[in-house]
């Protein structure tokens, strides 16, 4: 079975001051997350649509999806944990919970704050999920990627074709997400900062899907203004 895991549980710090995490602003109609629920929303291919919030802002999502959504009960709001991974983490437990694990569970985990991914990106990571077990949306890096480890020199520039930017989603098969993630110390979960890392390190591999551009995240308040204008495109 697949699940579509929407991953709404930071609180938006590098958004400056602003009364509610970001996925709850307002783009023209409606908040960020009900742009992006609705994405997967429309995909029958979900068994659930999982949303996972900081725990106090669960009611305030279940209230704010039933005003946006038609009614049904898909859509689930559970509550997310303390680091990205954790909260992918807490969906995986849910589904074990509520649906069990097997071996072809699939996880599209996406940012609740990329509102404009796309229909063909979900199907591609839904279709390569099952066949190789994880994947990773990216778009090639088109300035070059200089990597400094001092922070002041470069310690590295890597080969440009090689490089990509990772976008969300990232899918998976969710019993071999857990078993891996379950394998990790302590000192290595630290060190995460992408679910995929948890394949990757582990020596399985993850295949790429062909993101695009525009599925940007909302990360400072320049990236709403951005928001705002694609969202007049897509309406046109
Ligand atoms: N996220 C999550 N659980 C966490 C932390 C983040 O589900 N413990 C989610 C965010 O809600 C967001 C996505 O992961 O949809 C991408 O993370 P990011 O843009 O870094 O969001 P925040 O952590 O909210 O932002 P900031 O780092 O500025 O505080």
């Amino acid at each position: 079975m697949i699940y579509a895991v929407i991953a709404a549980g930071g609180i938006g710090s590098r958004m400056g001051n602003v009364e509610k995490p970001k996925q709850y602003l307002k783009i023209k109609d409606k908040p960020i997350i009900a742009h992006t629920v609705e994405k997967f929303f429309v995909n029958d291919a979900f068994r659930k649509i999982i949303i996972l919030t900081p725990a106090q802002w669960v009611n305030y999502t279940k209230e704010l999806l039933a005003k946006y959504l038609p009614q049904n009960d898909k859509v689930v709001v559970v509550k997310g944990g303390d680091t990205r991974n954790e909260t992918i983490m807490n969906a995986v437990r849910y589904i074990e919970e509520t649906d069990g694990l097997d071996d072809d569970t699939v996880i599209v985990t996406h940012d609740a704050v990329r509102p404009f991914v796309t229909a063909r990106i979900i199907d591609e990571n839904i279709r390569y999920a099952l066949e190789y077990g994880a994947t990773d949306t990216v778009v090639a890096a088109t300035d070059t990627i200089v990597e400094s480890v001092d922070k002041q020199t470069i310690s590295n520039i890597p080969d440009r074709k090689m490089m990509y930017q990772g976008q969300t989603p990232q899918s998976f098969k969710a019993k071999k997400l857990k078993e891996l993630y379950e394998s990790l110390t302590d000192a290595e979960k630290d060190i995460l900062t992408d679910a995929c890392k948890i394949f990757s390190m582990k020596g399985c591999p993850v295949h790429l899907v062909r993101g695009e551009v525009h599925n940007i995240k909302i990360t400072y308040p320049y990236d709403l203004r951005v928001a705002k204008a694609l969202l007049d495109e897509e309406i046109k």
